[in-house]
């Protein structure tokens, strides 16, 4: 099993990594803050052992997976990717870990693989996982009115039906409501999970999404709550 402890000096890399990354995205808006990071390392930390990961790679990947997202840099699709070698090769990290983590960073986003043959690995499958679980469950709905209010987007809307198989341009630019954005994407991420620990752990949030909307639908109309 290669999940091991990190020693000494992979410990030392990892803080210098997070300072980094805390650095790097220190204006960053809600969603994809620091604090998203340090769930999204939770996160992979936890998936990745019971994965039987590379653990540096995983803890690597999972803090500059965001470390310059491309919605934020005109679209640039490079810069992250750079970035994280750049940083690494500074830090005087092995070559075959500057190539794994570089994949990560490159390959977690199903938009940037477009086109493009993508080498899967288990430490890419971890990471995405991780990600994805961030945007489920009780942070998931969160961070989704987090961004919706952030978009100016209404809460809900009776009169506006959630938008099925659109494009990707329409995704992008298309208004919506929050509650929308649960059936135009959250929902449908329990289903794309890699591996056997992140379906598991996808499956308690998935539900608990469910219940939320539950209540949600009942108290618009001015009934009561889902109790446990
Ligand atoms: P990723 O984490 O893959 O970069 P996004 O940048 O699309 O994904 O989303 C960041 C967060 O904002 C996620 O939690 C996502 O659910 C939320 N989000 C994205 N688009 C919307 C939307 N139209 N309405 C509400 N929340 C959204
Ligand atoms: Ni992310």
């Amino acid at each position: 099993m290669k999940m091991e402890t990190l020693n000494d000096a992979n410990r030392q890399l990892i803080e210098a990594t997070t300072e980094f990354v805390k650095n790097q995205l220190r204006d960053a808006e809600g969603g994809h803050d620091w604090w998203h990071i340090y769930r999204v390392w939770k996160l992979a930390k936890t998936i990745g052992k019971a994965e039987g990961a590379d653990g540096l790679v995983v803890e690597l990947g999972a803090l500059l997976h965001d470390i310059a997202d491309a919605k934020f840099n005109g679209g640039d699709e490079t810069l992250g990717p750079e970035m994280t070698r750049q940083f690494l090769v500074d830090q005087g990290v092995d070559r075959k870990v500057i190539d794994q983590v570089e994949a990560i960073v490159r390959d977690i986003s199903f938009k940037n693989t477009f086109g493009r043959e993508v080498q899967r690995t288990l430490e890419l499958d971890v990471v995405q996982d991780a990600d994805r679980l961030d945007a489920m469950g009780a942070i998931g709905i969160a961070r989704a009115f987090n961004y919706g209010g952030y978009q100016g987007n209404v809460m809900y809307d009776p009169q506006l039906p959630p938008r099925v198989n659109m494009t990707k341009e329409e995704y992008k630019k298309g208004k919506s409501t929050t509650i929308n954005h649960f059936y135009e994407k959250l929902l449908l991420l329990k289903d794309k999970m890699n591996t056997d620990t992140g379906k598991r752990l996808a499956e308690a949030r998935h539900q608990y999404m469910l219940t939320f909307l539950d209540t949600f639908y009942r108290e618009w109309e001015g009934g009561n709550s889902v109790v446990f």
